[in-house]
């Protein structure tokens, strides 16, 4: 496990690009000696034998210990208690103050084309011109006070709200899969603090992120027209 210490602290840093390519390079090297005996198998689209040998050697005991990442998705899924398996290795392996594109590439290299992969399946995929972005969203998923953070904080993963990474997401349908439509919202927030009720109006089709930004602060959509002052205040934890 040291070289895969030195690997991640090194990209963590991240001072500057040479630097780190500098470190990938070494860590190649030092892999590629390793790697004899050693079978890579079906985790290698994500690379963690570069850092860890085999997944078995760092899962818990009574693991499943195959080197496949199909078998996951059994228990790595959403409303199970064992999480999502992007949401368990994202908190795992980032922190906050240090996620940057150069750390995503530990797992999600870009191949051929500038494309990245973000599933096992190979079913997800983003450019990797989209990456900074990506890693800017993972950082305050991973800590801040907007919402992103408060669904971290629930096991809420970017792939249970997202699809395609870009104005296209169907968020709105989301959110209500999970929380339910403005009638169901409305009797929730029935006791609201304020002197109207939020999920109650006469517009029924509007977005749910016209107030609550997902990496951003609240908003008040009423804001223009009325003074209820709505607000949401998000913990940081
Ligand atoms: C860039 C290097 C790097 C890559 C790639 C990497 N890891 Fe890690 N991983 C680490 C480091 C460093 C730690 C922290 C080790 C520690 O605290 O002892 C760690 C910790 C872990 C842990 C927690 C182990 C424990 O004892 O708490 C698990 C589980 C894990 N990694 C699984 C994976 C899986 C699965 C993959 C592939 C999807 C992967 N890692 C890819 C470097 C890496
Ligand atoms: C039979 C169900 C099951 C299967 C299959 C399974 N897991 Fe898990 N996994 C769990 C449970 C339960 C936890 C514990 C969750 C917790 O403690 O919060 C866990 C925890 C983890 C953790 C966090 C470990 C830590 O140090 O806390 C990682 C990483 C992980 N699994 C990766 C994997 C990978 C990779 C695979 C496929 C090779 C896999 N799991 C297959 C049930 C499963
Ligand atoms: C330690 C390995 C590791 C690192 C580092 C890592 N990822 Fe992931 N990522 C995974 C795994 C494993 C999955 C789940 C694959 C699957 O579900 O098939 C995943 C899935 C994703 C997904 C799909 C989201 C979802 O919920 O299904 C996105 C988006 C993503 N990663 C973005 C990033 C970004 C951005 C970074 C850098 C800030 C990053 N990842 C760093 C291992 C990693
Ligand atoms: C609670 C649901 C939710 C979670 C969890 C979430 N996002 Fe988002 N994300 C959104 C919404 C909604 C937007 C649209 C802008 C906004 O509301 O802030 C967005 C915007 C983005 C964008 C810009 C593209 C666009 O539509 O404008 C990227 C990139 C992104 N998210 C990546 C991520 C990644 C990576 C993760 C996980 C680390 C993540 N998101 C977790 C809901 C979520
Ligand atoms: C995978 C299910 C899921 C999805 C998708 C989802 N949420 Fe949530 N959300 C939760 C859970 C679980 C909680 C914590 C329990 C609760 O407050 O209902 C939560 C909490 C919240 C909260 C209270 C946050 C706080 O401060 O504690 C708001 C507001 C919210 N979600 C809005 C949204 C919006 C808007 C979207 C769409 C962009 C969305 N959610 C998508 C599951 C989800
Ligand atoms: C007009 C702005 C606005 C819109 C649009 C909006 N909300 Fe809210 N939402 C609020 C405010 C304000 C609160 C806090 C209410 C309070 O504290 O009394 C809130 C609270 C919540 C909560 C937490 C409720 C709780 O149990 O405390 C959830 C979950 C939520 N909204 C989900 C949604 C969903 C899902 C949608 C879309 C269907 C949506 N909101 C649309 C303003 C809005
Ligand atoms: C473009 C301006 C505009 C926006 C934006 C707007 N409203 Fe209104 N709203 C009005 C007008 C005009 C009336 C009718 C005049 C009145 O009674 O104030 C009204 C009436 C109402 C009423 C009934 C009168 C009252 O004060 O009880 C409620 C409740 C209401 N709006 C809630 C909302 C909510 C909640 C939002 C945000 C989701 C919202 N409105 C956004 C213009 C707007």
């Amino acid at each position: 496990m040291n070289h895969a210490h030195e690997a991640l602290s090194v990209l963590m840093q991240q001072e500057n690009n040479m630097k780190t390519w500098l470190a990938w390079g070494v860590m190649a090297l030092c892999w590629s000696l390793f790697q004899a005996g050693e079978s890579r198998a079906a985790t290698a689209g994500y690379q963690c034998a570069s850092c860890h040998g085999t997944t078995s050697e760092v899962l818990p005991a009574k693991h499943i210990k195959k080197n496949d990442f199909s078998g996951c998705f059994a228990c790595h899924v959403t409303g199970r208690p064992a999480g999502t398996l992007a949401g368990m290795l994202h908190g795992r392996h980032l922190s906050a103050a240090t996620v940057n594109p150069e750390t995503c590439k530990g797992c999600h290299p870009a191949a051929s084309g500038g494309v990245i992969s973000l599933s096992a399946d190979g079913g997800k995929k983003v450019r990797e011109t989209d990456l900074p972005d990506l890693a800017q969203k993972t950082g305050n998923w991973l800590k801040s006070d907007t919402l992103s953070h408060a669904h971290r904080n629930k096991g809420v993963s970017c792939g249970e709200c997202h699809t395609t990474y870009d104005e296209d997401d169907s968020y709105n349908k989301r959110c209500i899969g999970c929380h339910g439509s403005y009638d169901v919202m409305a009797k929730k927030t029935a006791k609201t603090r304020f002197s109207r009720n939020p999920h109650k109006s006469h517009y029924p089709t509007l977005k749910c992120t016209n107030c609550h930004q997902s990496h951003a602060g609240f908003k008040d959509f009423c804001a223009t027209c009325h003074g209820f002052g709505f607000s949401w205040p998000v913990k940081a934890q």
